[in-house]
């Protein structure tokens, strides 16, 4: 009978046995059996699908209970770029010339591809071999497979931008072994990562759910949703200056990707919620504050790393009020209350960075005839 393990590690038994025996009704469906038909029909019932511990056939995509889950998988679809459709040239030029970028504008970009070149392949292992094979719902599951595509796009763009500047690849890319600010983030991930792609992990108890939820929620708000917005910032001020405007429009096509992995996961959060109200106790409120405000310390010296001097018209100060602003925000979104009361957002200019569909190609740097889909066509 199929069960939970032969999603990851598929039997030796033929496909067509497997649906006899189901077709047979040899044994009765098993609580958390993730991958068969649900209960007495048969057929999949909406009302019979969960965001977890589901026991409805994670092979039916139909019927569609979680609509937001089918709307970002097709928004994701209409967003698809590929690092390749952007034009490096000028970028190469200005990194090339001695005194295109100061040392401190060289440093913000050597540090940024150095979080982002690895933070990319983390948030694709942790979707892929933790958090897709604990989420029940089919909708759900085809959305984690078009974000996790996104995140090889994200880090192809890295390696293509370091690629294309000529940088030493090894100094980038292990950054995040070598550089305290980078590691220090990457060190507070990585239990909550690990929690999921534990072999041995699985939901069903009122404990590991918890669990599950907590690193969703580590993951969505806290990494996507907070670790990247410094480099987000840091790099399309310098577009916005006119300078790596390739290299920042790859990061502003990233930055809409990651707003919509963000809501994808406040979503699955909220809904996890939702279905699981005992999970939602005042304790574990406490926790994930505890969470937020240890992030904001980690991104905060990140930005200080990062921006040792002024930079850009930038400093860390801002950012400091800047990753309050956006701690509250992920708050709320997941229904916690604002931890940084009155903190208000210094870069208003981000919002249209993230809209690109109400805007014209911000940098104008893209190869104007190369076009992969409607809601690329800004003219
Ligand atoms: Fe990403
Ligand atoms: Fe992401």
């Amino acid at each position: 009978m199929l069960n939970f393990e032969d999603e990851v590690m598929p039997t030796a038994a033929p496909a067509a046995a497997r649906m006899g025996a189901l077709a047979a009704g040899a044994a009765p469906v098993a609580e958390h059996d993730y991958t068969i038909a649900s209960v007495s029909t048969g057929r999949i019932r909406v009302e019979d699908k969960r965001l977890i511990n589901g026991n409805a056939d994670v092979n039916q995509l139909v019927p569609i209970k979680y609509n937001w889950a089918w709307e970002k998988y097709n928004a994701g679809n209409a967003n698809h770029w590929l690092p390749q459709e952007i034009n490096m040239s000028a970028d190469i030029a200005l990194w090339k010339n001695p005194n295109g970028l100061t040392e401190d504008e060289r440093r913000l970009v050597m540090r940024n591809l150095g979080f982002f070149s690895t933070a990319d392949s983390l948030a694709a292992n942790n979707i892929v071999l933790g958090t897709y094979r604990h989420i029940t719902a089919p909708e759900c599951r085809q959305y984690l497979l078009r974000q996790a595509y996104d995140e090889a796009i994200h880090t192809h763009a890295y390696q293509y931008i370091v690629e294309s500047l000529g940088m030493d690849e090894g100094e980038v890319f292990n950054m995040y072994h070598e550089v305290k600010s980078i590691r220090d983030k990457d060190e507070f991930l990585l239990p909550f990562i690990d929690t999921l792609t534990n072999p041995e992990f699985k939901t069903g108890t009122p404990e590991n759910d918890q669990k599950l939820l907590e690193s969703l929620i580590v993951f969505a708000c806290i990494m996507e949703g907070l670790f990247f917005y410094v480099g987000f910032v840091q790099v399309l001020a310098l577009g916005r200056q006119n300078k790596m405007t390739g290299a920042a429009e790859q990061f502003q096509y990233i930055l809409r990707d990651e707003s919509l992995h963000l809501n994808f996961g406040v979503d699955m959060a909220n809904q996890i919620k939702l279905e699981n109200p005992h999970l939602w106790t005042p304790e574990f409120k406490e926790r994930l504050k505890g969470h937020f405000t240890k992030a904001v310390e980690l991104e905060y010296r990140y930005a200080e790393d990062t921006m040792p001097r002024g930079v850009l018209g930038l400093n860390a100060g801002m950012f400091k009020e800047y990753l309050r602003f956006i701690a509250n925000r992920r708050c709320q979104q997941i229904g916690i209350d604002a931890l940084y009361p009155g903190a208000t957002n210094p870069f208003p200019w981000m919002a249209e960075m993230i809209d690109l569909k109400k805007e014209k190609n911000f940098f104008e740097t893209r190869v104007t005839e190369y076009q992969t889909g409607g809601a690329l066509s800004w003219d």
